[in-house]
């Protein structure tokens, strides 16, 4: 922690002491508020000063000691920071389901003595999983499935006397499989383990001998997907309590040990793709089994072994190019539960015979390329696939019509139905749950390792896997209607079976956080136990973004400190700013994909709907074209994620700025009606003006006057050759007040700009401020129906109780105006490295100095030849704007008074405007300022206050 973070921790821990009667241990505080200063979009309730008495979302505590933290589909990004160790009294942690959780395990986890569940499924973790987490000697869960790790499996593990579940399947672990020797511990020391889940990896050598002892209690062992060679070791037998053996894919050698037939509890046997030799194991009496895949080794040619046709509880037999060869024996169909045998490539012959008796389960009889010459059913009318395509049978002339003959590729598809009601058309992110609600679901994926069945069409299975997760979330009362079940598939690298799985939420449209990390929990801690044909199973999350009741806005505390409360919001505001940006970000993307806005606007267009403009003109697509000389790359002055923005001439001699929307941010034709409305009734000398606009062709345009002098972050950065002198500062900053207090205040109705950054004002070639790009696109969002806005804003600029509240008001603009402030005073961009400009000048500030001792931080462009006169009082304002709560901010009107009462202290006419004329300024380098992404000219909605003012 570098020192800052340090006096900054200090401060808040000050703050606690003195203001709250908290339930919290102070040292867990200062443990999750510097673990989350590491995180971007952490639960807004994350707030004040006591994680367990004001209900912080995920964390647990008991006796004011944080005892558990569960935070699994989050959406939160970032690393595990070593800060971790202090929780020293943490039971359980579960991180499971934020992909952008990077980074390695810290060692210091190996402090947290008290842990006994630790989960972190399905994240971005990488590197090699710490020796320390040997240490947790209480460990009895650990789970680290579906990441990249990478390096060897510590050795350390052998310590964990209490593991019951081992997962670290599905990353890219390497090496051997650890056992005990001299040089340490070893996984043959885990007699309590239930599961080795090790598959998917990168493993190599041989299965250890020495792994396995009479006295283990091993359910599952799975370490298929890996690249071990060797023979299976004859150990293996011993470990009677099997249930699920997968070695599949992998290099295995030699022949099967004959004690394999000892694991009497043996349901799933997976040992194909692999070299195996000798003659096919015997599995004669293993009753329980219902799964044995033995293919693509290279076992003895020899008929079909007797238990093939004796296993009561059989669903499956795969003896695909194994050597079997001889007739097939009709009792392997007589099988009460068989609904699947496939031996493909094999040297099978004579007739095929499936009898009368065949199970009614038969699904599917694949014997593709054998030699069977003939099929006895083959007239009769029977429900079962049956594939002999490269058999004699087929290639006799006269039966390759026939469908057996066919190499058809059966798909199977799966969606739960609507439980008797008609589904709803729902608005573009919310789906129809089986209760035909229109609802947000939480999704993910689920997969089971070893599937015990494989009649994928059989829909009674996907009914119980239903039935089995409702009465699990029921149990626990969870916060779910409904579950809902589609696209079956069986992955065809790892064999896992996959299933996509959506969970409607039983309150409301929406989850709220708890009820997603709760259900979410109950998934990767196993909480949910699924019929035995789907064990063992995993789930992978997907983000959720439609978190309900993200207003929470607790109450904090202001007042005592002004230097721990102004440290307070810069934090706040750094560590959530990241997040929303990301969100932001996403959000938009997502959105622009689901716009297609034209089936809209022609019916608009035939109502007769049409805008109704002052001053704004229509152009023609034609039109425009030719004015941007085919919207020519050398016309280009932007680009963004909007589209791009195109310098035009209109036959006048007036110059434009012809801002064209991309395919995928095109809007709906009745928000862009709206818009344009709306701008068109905007005139301000301080606002940039609209032109007119282009709705033709599929195409939507907004032309705007011509700023020629490109942004003011381009100005304070150098980029466009402008120097700018503390006067023309405090120009800039007047004139963009006065276009602000104008949205604000003079429009009607009133507007909410909601992006105010410097590259969103322009200079004139008077070097007047012209605020561009009127309010967010708010119309964006609310194909999701909500009135209650997402934040949306830019980094850096945000306000914070906006943030928190969602309540968007003129003040979130005068907090960012703020910002833009600090801005112009510094030089620097509101986030830089890392650190947050309002922070920075809070912290250098000394009001008993000239300046404010401020000279270090000041842009040396305005202090360079005079003292800039009216500084301090120019500071003084700016934090007003930021202050944390908005209605200790000034409105726009007074910034603006306060701003010419300063002009005046500098020697400035505030009203005047000659004080800077196109005569007086360096000329700009030649290079245009619409470059880059958020550049001007990039959002389009203005933001329409709807209460009256
Ligand atoms: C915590 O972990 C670190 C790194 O593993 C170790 O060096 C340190 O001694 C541990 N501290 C305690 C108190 O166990
Ligand atoms: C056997 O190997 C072939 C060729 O690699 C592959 O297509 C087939 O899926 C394998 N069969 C099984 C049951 O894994
Ligand atoms: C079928 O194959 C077996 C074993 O290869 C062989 O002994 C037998 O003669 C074959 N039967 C026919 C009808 O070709
Ligand atoms: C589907 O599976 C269930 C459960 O195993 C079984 O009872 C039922 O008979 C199967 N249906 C068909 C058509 O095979
Ligand atoms: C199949 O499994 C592999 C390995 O886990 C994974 O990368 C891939 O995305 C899966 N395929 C599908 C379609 O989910």
């Amino acid at each position: 922690m570098d020192p800052e973070n340090k006096v900054f921790l200090l401060l808040l821990l000050l703050f606690h002491v003195l203001l709250v009667a908290a339930q919290t241990s102070t040292q867990d505080f200062t443990a999750l508020s510097s673990l989350s200063e590491f995180w971007e979009n952490k639960p807004p309730s994350w707030v004040g000063a006591d994680p367990c008495g004001s209900g912080w979302e995920g964390i647990h505590c008991t006796n004011s000691r944080v005892t558990s933290i569960i935070l699994s589909s989050m959406n939160i990004g970032g690393r595990l920071s070593g800060d971790i160790q202090s929780l020293s009294e943490l039971v359980t942690l579960e991180l499971s389901y934020n992909k952008d959780m990077t980074g390695t395990i810290p060692d210091e986890i190996g402090n947290l003595t008290k842990l006994q569940t630790l989960i972190l499924v399905g994240c971005g973790f990488s590197g090699s999983i710490p020796d320390s987490i040997g240490s947790l000697k209480q460990l009895s869960f650990l789970a680290l499935n579906l990441n990249q790790f990478t390096g060897n499996i510590p050795r350390t593990l052998g310590n964990l006397s209490s593991i019951d579940w081992l997962d670290l399947a599905d990353n890219q672990i390497e090496g051997t499989i650890p056992v005990s020797d001299d040089q340490g511990p070893g996984l043959d020391m885990l007699l309590t383990a239930q599961h080795f889940h090790l598959g998917n990896n990168k493993l190599i050598g041989e299965i250890p001998a020495q792994l396995f002892s009479s006295n283990m209690k091993l359910k599952h062992l799975l370490l298929d997907n890996n690249q071990l060679n060797g023979s299976i070791p004859g150990t293996l037998g011993v470990v009677t309590s099997l249930e699920v053996v997968r070695l599949d894919r992998n290099q295995i050698s030699g022949e099967v040990p004959s004690n394999i037939s000892d694991l009497i509890n043996l349901s799933e046997l997976y040992l194909s793709n692999n070299k195996l030799t000798g003659s096919l194991p015997d599995l004669t009496g293993l009753n329980d089994l219902t799964y044995v895949d033995l293919s693509n080794n290279t076992f003895n040619s020899a008929g079909i072994p007797s238990w093939a046709s004796s296993l009561p509880l059989l669903t499956t037999l795969k003896l695909e190019n194994t050597g079997v060869e001889g007739q097939i024996p009709v009792s392997i169909f007589n099988q009460s539960n068989i609904e699947s045998v496939e031996m493909r490539n094999n040297q099978l012959n004579g007739t095929l015979d499936i009898g009368n008796d065949y199970s009614s389960h038969l699904d599917l009889i694949d014997l593709e390329n054998n030699k069977i010459t003939d099929f006895d059913q083959k007239n009769s009318n029977i429900d079962i696939t049956v594939k002999l395509e490269g058999n004699n049978i087929c290639l006799e002339t006269g039966a390759t019509s026939e469908s057996y003959c066919q190499d058809s590729e059966s798909t199977v598809s799966y969606s739960t139905p609507a439980n008797s009601c008609t589904p709803l058309v729902c608005s573009s992110d919310q789906v129809s749950s089986p209760n035909c609600k229109c609802a947000f679901p939480y999704t993910g994926v689920l997969s089971s390792r070893a599937l015990g069945f494989s009649n994928l069409g059989n829909t009674t299975y996907y009914t119980l896997i239903e039935q089995s997760l409702m009465t699990t979330f029921q149990s626990q009362n969870l916060p779910v209607d409904s579950v809902s079940l589609s696209n079956p598939f069986r992955n065809s690298t790892t064999d896992y079976f996959q299933l996509d799985l959506s969970i409607f939420p039983s309150q409301n449209d929406r989850f709220n956080r708890t009820g997603v990390s709760s259900i979410a929990f109950v998934l990767s801690n196993q909480i949910y136990v699924p019929p035995e044909f789907f064990t063992p199973y995993f789930f992978n999350g997907n983000n959720y973004e439609n978190y309900a009741g993200e207003s929470s806005s607790k109450k904090s505390h202001t007042g005592i400190i002004v230097g721990a409360v102004v440290a307070v919001v810069a934090f706040l505001v750094l560590s959530i700013l990241a997040g929303i940006y990301a969100i932001r970000q996403k959000k938009r993307a997502k959105k622009a994909k689901d716009f297609n806005p034209f089936a809209n606007w022609e019916e608009n267009k035939n109502s007769g709907s049409a805008p109704k403009l002052k001053g704004a003109r229509w152009f023609s697509f034609e039109e425009l074209k030719k004015y941007s000389s085919n919207f020519s790359e050398s016309n280009t002055i932007g680009s963004g994620g909007y589209g791009k923005v195109y310098q035009g001439v209109l036959p006048s001699g007036e110059l434009v700025a012809i801002k064209r929307a991309a395919k995928e941010s095109m809007q709906g034709a009745v928000e862009f009606k709206t818009e344009i409305e709306l701008l068109s009734r905007v005139h301000h000398k301080n606002l940039v003006g609209l032109v007119g606009f282009c709705f033709d062709k599929g195409e939507q345009m907004l032309v705007y006057e011509y700023i020629p002098n490109g942004t003011v972050m381009d100005s304070l950065s150098g980029k466009s050759g402008i120097r700018m002198d503390w006067m023309r500062r405090l120009k800039v900053a007047a004139g963009a007040a006065r276009g602000l207090a104008y949205l604000h205040e003079l429009a009607d109705p009133p507007i909410i700009h909601r992006d105010i950054k410097s590259s969103n004002i322009l200079l004139d070639d008077h070097l007047n401020a012209k605020v561009s790009d009127f309010g967010l696109s708010k119309l964006l969002d609310s194909d999701t129906g909500h009135i209650t806005t997402q934040v949306k804003g830019t980094m850096g600029y945000l306000d914070p109780e906006y943030y928190m509240t969602q309540q968007l008001t003129e003040k979130s603009d005068v907090y960012s105006f703020g910002v833009l402030m600090m801005e112009l005073v510094t030089g620097r961009r509101p986030i830089e490295q890392g650190k947050f400009i309002v922070r920075e000048v809070v912290r250098a500030m000394d009001k008993s100095k000239e300046l404010y001792n401020l000279q270090a931080i000041l842009d040396s462009a305005i202090t360079k030849q005079n003292t800039p006169k009216g500084l301090e009082k120019f500071v003084d304002l700016a934090l007003k704007c930021v202050k944390e709560h908005a209605a200790e901010r000034p409105a726009m009107a007074e910034v603006v008074k306060e701003i010419e009462n300063i002009m005046e202290l500098a020697g400035l006419n505030p009203i005047s405007e000659s004080a800077t004329t196109s005569a007086t300024y360096e000329d700009a380098s030649g290079r245009h300022p619409y470059g880059d992404d958020d550049f001007a000219y990039t959002g389009v909605f203005p933001t329409v206050k709807l209460e009256p003012h």
